[in-house]
């Protein structure tokens, strides 16, 4: 039996958008995986800064004592990222070594890195700042 159709429906199926950030519900370990990415990038674009600091050093080259105080926190602020890249990166690397694949590790790992940063942050805040 054929069928005609006089009339050709098309479907368009919208896609929800919902791109209020504040709002989208991020389980711990998204996003401790999304920091660590977001601070790996960092870092990477940070490298030629240090290597211009590390030369201001190195020549002991004259600075104002306002670019000094830029200098410091470029630094605190790369040491306080490249604290949780180390952190997030161990969670990594001992999951893999462990065997640590199953939802709930992955969970308590996640909770376990964001402490060993906030810890290791504080100690290194106290030691230069005070
Ligand atoms: C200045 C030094 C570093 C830079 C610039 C850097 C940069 C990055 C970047 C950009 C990524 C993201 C790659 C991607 O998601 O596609 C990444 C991932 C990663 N980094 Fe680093 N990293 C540094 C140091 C370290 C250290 C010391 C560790 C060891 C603890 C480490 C462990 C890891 C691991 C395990 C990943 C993979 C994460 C994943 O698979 O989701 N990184 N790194």
């Amino acid at each position: 039996m054929q069928r005609k159709l006089n009339h050709v429906v098309i479907i368009v199926k919208k896609q929800p958008v919902f791109l209020d950030l504040t709002k989208i519900y991020l389980p711990v370990t998204a996003l401790v995986s999304i920091m660590h990415r977001v601070s790996g990038v960092f870092l990477f674009l940070l490298m030629p800064v240090w290597a211009l600091i590390t030369a201001a050093i190195v020549f002991n080259a004259q600075l104002s004592p306002l670019l000094w105080l830029l200098v410091k926190i470029t630094l605190f602020v790369s040491a306080i990222l490249y604290l949780y890249h180390l952190s997030a990166g161990a969670r990594h690397i001992v999951a893999e070594v462990a065997h640590m694949h199953t939802l709930s590790s992955s969970r308590t790992s996640a909770w376990m890195t964001l402490g060993i940063w906030v810890v290791l942050s504080i100690l290194f805040t106290l030691r230069v700042w005070l």
